[in-house]
């Protein structure tokens, strides 16, 4: 009985570990040089890093963070994950920094204005003046995805692709802020912030990722900069997507959520409100609210067929990558019942997924 009973906690143990994929760089897979800069604009400065150099005939990939994070705390783990090396070798990066997010940021003057989310979109404009660049694929995160797809709307001849993990397109409505006032009578703001990057479980499940962002998060120098950031989040304007309206995004998008994550319902409904024939949804298996945090590789996978789609990375380019795994789609129906038109790719845990070929087609890809 005994053993029986320690070894059934032995396995309720093992069930809560979250495994992490690591693929380190390679030797020889060194990370290319990064310069920051910083640009003035109508809303305060903004502070970017740019990996790599500028490829003749192809967009920058832009990323914006979430609350909480900065540019590396957010995205090294995906851009530095071994496999993604081959994509983005193909691209130079520009990694946003939300004002006062910046390594060092000191902290802003009490009564400061931070930029609303649509400030924050608006300034990206004076980024790519700055650096010349004419064309972005959008790589957001919660907040950071919130901006992109803003700046998309506001820009569309400028994006051409966009990978938004985690968006809320819409405005909190009265519920919601009732919940967030009530919640904020009992939780500092690091823990409202870490409830918002991650799910319950995670949290309780207390790995060593979330001991990092925990920490990360609540000794941060910038804390009263974050909760600026956290507050415009909470005040964003509804983004007011309507299927087949006038206001939409008109590039390729793909639309990633785990299934466990704190998002998934407005990732969900995003998907519906989204043109079907652009949209792909990726829904990761067994992933709570960090994805390219927690499962680098299946996610790298899913990028590198989001641009192979729009007509990127031809399969001949892709030789370890390509080479090393089978994709195969394991579902292939839109959550609105829309069937023939969007995709649905859930992901399996063993099994890589993901079809190439433009958004709107479901294919079975083996290579
Ligand atoms: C990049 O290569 O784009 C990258 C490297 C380190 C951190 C984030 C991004």
């Amino acid at each position: 009985m005994e053993n029986g009973g320690s070894r059934q906690a032995g396995m309720a143990e093992l069930q809560e570990v979250q495994i992490t994929e690591e693929k380190p760089l390679l030797p020889g897979q060194t990370p290319e040089a990064a310069k920051t800069h910083s640009v003035e604009t109508p809303y305060g400065s903004v502070t970017f890093t740019v990996y790599g150099t500028p490829k003749p005939k192809r967009p920058a990939i832009l990323t914006y963070h979430d609350v909480g994070l900065n540019y590396k705390s957010c995205f090294q783990s995906l851009f530095q994950f071994g496999d993604m090396q081959e994509i983005i070798q193909n691209f130079v990066r520009v990694h946003v920094d939300a004002p006062g997010m910046e390594e060092g940021a000191p902290v802003f003057p009490l009564g400061y204005q931070y930029p609303s989310l649509d400030q924050l979109a608006d300034m990206i404009p004076c980024i790519l003046q700055y650096l010349n660049f004419s064309a972005i694929i959008g790589v957001g995160v919660g907040a950071g995805a919130y901006v992109l797809s803003r700046y998309a709307l506001t820009h569309p001849d400028t994006v051409e692709g966009l990978v938004l993990i985690n968006i809320d397109p819409n405005a909190k409505g009265w519920m919601d802020w009732a919940a967030h006032k009530l919640t904020g009578l009992t939780s500092s703001i690091s823990e409202m912030i870490l409830g918002h990057l991650f799910s319950q479980e995670e949290l309780s499940g207390n790995s060593e990722l979330i001991q990092k962002y925990r920490n990360i998060i609540t000794h941060a120098p910038n804390l009263d900069n974050i909760e600026l950031y956290w507050n415009s989040y909470n005040n964003r304007r509804d983004l007011n997507l309507e299927r087949g309206g006038a206001v939409t995004l008109k590039c390729p998008v793909m639309l990633v959520v785990g299934d466990q994550a704190p998002h998934e319902d407005a990732v969900v409904e995003c998907n519906s409100k989204l043109d079907p024939t652009q949209t792909s949804f990726l829904k990761m298996a067994d992933s709570g609210g960090q994805p390219q945090l927690t499962q680098p590789g299946k996610l790298t996978e899913a990028f590198k067929y989001f641009l192979q789609g729009m007509g990127y990375m031809a399969s001949s380019c892709m030789t370890r990558l390509s080479r090393s795994r089978t994709a195969s789609l394991t579902s292939a129906a839109s959550i609105d019942g829309n069937r023939s038109r969007s995709r649905t790719l859930s992901q399996s845990s063993e099994s890589g997924t993901l079809p190439s070929g433009p958004p709107g087609h479901t294919m079975e890809v083996s290579c």
